[in-house]
């Protein structure tokens, strides 16, 4: 069962109202159900359709309820079976759980537990499944350098990664910051046919004009106080693979011309140097600036813009796929977990929750050092909502309150809208709109549907 998939059930009962009540109850909770009469219809059901949840009466003609969980048992093991069964009868309940049945719910019950139990057990489902996924992921994770994501934005970022990974053309990745882009970079190198090269980051942003230069073209010995040795730069040392420069947007309005120079050219000469050198370096700039704006703020150069913007990915922050929140939570909970030798294996659904529901404007950097922090303070093996005081606190949803109305609709939509797969029908059911007026609201905030 995925995640983002409706969840199917099957209720099984020879008493029609009982079918009848229970269907229709479910159904207003948003599941798919479907039902049978007894445990012979039941099982031909389950060659046609694959059932998430099954409630299942114990007192059926035909074949009866035990029987009917025992052959489930084995045809269909993924399924949570939940039997009903007669006050009185608890004996029955017992035997069912002991045969492996999830819970069971006694007869005559009240459909507010129904819709607790039937909660309990998509939370429980959905985190096996998380869990399963995530092993699989694992296998394909290292081509992406431990680029995770299942969300639409981020399989079409792979995808995009590949493609641009067989050329030389220089790329520009956006985003805002900690979403990975200096990931997305490193996996472009490893999946290019330059990945037996070097890979070599330089931050523009942390440094001054003068040790920029010097970082970027190297220098000579006395070349300026402190050069008493001779040094390679970070632009002869990237020659025959791959040259990252992060925070490109940091750069000075002088290191943009020299920088344009030698991207045109991928000839310079150290600092102090006279001689002209050459190294043949693939470009990948970084930055969460908006450079259009810093274009018409006249800070950054339109012609390097160009230059650097030959191929440009985005990646989108993290509130914008929140369906990749588990799948990154599990994979930094593993992470933390080993190397602190910790035995903590899972995330409470609760706890998983909590932070799906926040907004993370220090995007997947700020998740994985809030997992960190919370298997460092967990001592079972488990991850609370206790151990994520800072998402959980009211009050500390991302700034809302210095969102403007329509900022938050369109973090609302592209949340529900990511939450859904990208379903349109879903997604205007739950905002209680129409699809026009989504596809309107899509195309207005630019959203990815
Ligand atoms: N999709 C992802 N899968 C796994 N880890 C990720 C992913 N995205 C980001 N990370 C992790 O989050 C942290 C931040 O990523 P990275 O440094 O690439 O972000 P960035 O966009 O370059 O941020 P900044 O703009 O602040 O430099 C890193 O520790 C990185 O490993
Ligand atoms: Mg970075």
């Amino acid at each position: 069962m995925l995640p983002h998939k409706k969840i199917r059930i099957l209720v099984v009962d020879d008493e029609p109202s009982i079918r009848e009540s229970l269907s229709g109850w479910l159904r207003q909770d948003g599941f798919e159900v479907d039902t049978a009469a007894d445990g012979v219809a039941a099982l031909a059901m389950t060659k046609e359709n694959h059932y998430d949840i099954m409630l299942i009466d114990v007192k059926m003609p035909e074949m009866d309820g035990l029987t009917l969980l025992k052959k489930l048992k084995e045809t269909e093991p993924e399924a949570a079976v939940v039997m009903m069964t007669a006050h009185g009868a608890i004996q029955d309940a017992v035997d069912a759980m002991r045969l492996g049945a999830y819970d069971y719910l006694l007869k005559p019950f009240d459909l507010e537990e129904l819709s607790l139990t039937v909660d309990k057990l998509v939370r429980l489902q959905t985190l096996a499944m998380e869990n399963l996924i995530l092993k699989d992921r694992m296998a394909t994770m290292t081509r992406f350098e431990n680029l995770i994501g299942q969300s639409p934005p981020m399989l079409a970022l792979f995808e995009a990664i590949v493609d641009v990974a067989q050329t030389d053309a220089t790329v520009l990745i956006t985003g805002e910051t900690g979403t990975g882009k200096e990931l997305v970079a490193r996996a472009i190198h490893a999946q290019s046919p330059r990945c037996y090269g070097p890979f070599i980051a330089i931050n523009c942003g942390a440094f001054t004009e003068h040790l920029l230069e010097s970082e970027l073209f190297g220098h000579e010995k006395g070349a300026f106080t402190d050069a008493k040795f001779a040094k390679k730069g970070r632009l002869e040392m990237a020659d025959a693979g791959t040259l990252f420069l992060d925070e490109i947007g940091d750069i000075s309005m002088k290191m943009q011309i020299d920088l344009l120079r030698v991207l045109e050219t991928h000839e310079f000469s150290r600092v102090g140097g006279t001689v002209t050198l050459h190294s043949d370096f693939r470009v990948i700039a970084a930055t969460n600036r908006d450079l259009k704006e810093a274009i018409a703020q006249k800070t950054f150069r339109q012609d390097l813009y160009y230059r650097l913007n030959v191929v440009h990915l985005h990646v989108p922050p993290l509130r914008e796929r929140v369906e990749d929140i588990p799948l990154l939570a599990h994979h930094f909970l593993r992470r933390f977990a080993t190397e602190t030798n910790k035995k903590i294996d899972s995330i409470h659904p609760d706890a998983l929750e909590a932070l799906k529901r926040y907004g993370w404007p220090g995007n997947v950097r700020e998740l994985e050092n809030a997992i960190e922090r919370a298997v460092v303070v967990q001592k079972g093996r488990q991850i609370k909502v206790d151990d994520l005081p800072f998402i959980t606190q009211p009050g500390q949803e991302p700034a809302a309150a210095k969102l403007t109305l329509e900022e938050m609709e369109r973090q609302h939509i592209a949340r529900i809208l990511a939450a859904q797969g990208g379903n349109i029908s879903t997604t205007a059911k739950i905002l209680g709109i129409n699809r026009t007026t989504l596809y309107h609201k899509i195309k207005k905030y630019g959203l990815s549907p």
